[in-house]
């Protein structure tokens, strides 16, 4: 049985070089692509007083409908973009108050795509979404790094692209 994934696209443009490598994984793996930036989601608040905005729901439909997540994000100042980091800071509410949230992620599988203009994805960008994977208990199936040259994905980096959607994400998604 296929299992269905989707990718969530952590860029401060909704048509930019992430949402390039998105549509590109789309056409390959007919997974849905959320787009973040097109979403009101709050920064993390101790107080719980942001549950109005668009972070449960949305948290309720990848986990209701999703057993692959791939997280696409720029790098911006060696880091994740700060969307991203704030939907990361957010899972927080799935732990402390929205916990049959928190649970249903336990068990589905994470990856990580980056997008930067460097070709070279510096040392430590990738620990925080491996040990994120680990505490949350999601099987973490790898990272890929993407960067553009004149907004176009050169034929070398569609190829290596291709072959990290056959090995690593196909594998996933075809088990069960
Ligand atoms: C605020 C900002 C910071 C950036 N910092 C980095 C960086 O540290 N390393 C890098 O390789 N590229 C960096 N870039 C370039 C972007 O990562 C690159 O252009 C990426 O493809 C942009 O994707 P996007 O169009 O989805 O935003 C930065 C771009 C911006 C806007």
């Amino acid at each position: 049985m296929n299992q269905k994934g989707v990718i969530i696209q952590g860029s401060s443009r909704s048509d930019g070089n992430t949402n390039k490598i998105a549509a590109f994984i789309k056409e390959k793996t007919a997974f849905d692509i959320v787009d973040l930036k097109s979403k009101n989601i709050s920064s993390f608040d101790y107080d719980f007083k942001n549950q109005g905005d668009d972070f449960i729901p949305l948290m309720n439909e990848i986990v209701n409908s999703y057993d692959i997540i791939i997280f696409a994000t720029p790098i911006y100042w060696y880091s994740m973009s700060g969307i991203m980091k704030n939907f990361f800071d957010r899972i927080t509410d799935c732990l402390k108050i929205e916990k049959e949230i928190g649970r249903k992620l336990r068990g589905k599988t994470m990856g990580m795509i980056s997008c930067g203009s460097d070709s070279e994805l510096k040392k430590g960008f990738e620990m925080p979404f491996v040990e994120s994977a680990k505490y949350l208990g999601m099987p973490y199936l790898g990272n890929f790094h993407t960067w553009m040259e004149n907004e176009i994905i050169s034929e070398s980096l569609k190829k290596e692209l291709n072959i990290f959607i056959e090995k690593n994400i196909k594998t996933v998604y075809t088990k069960v």
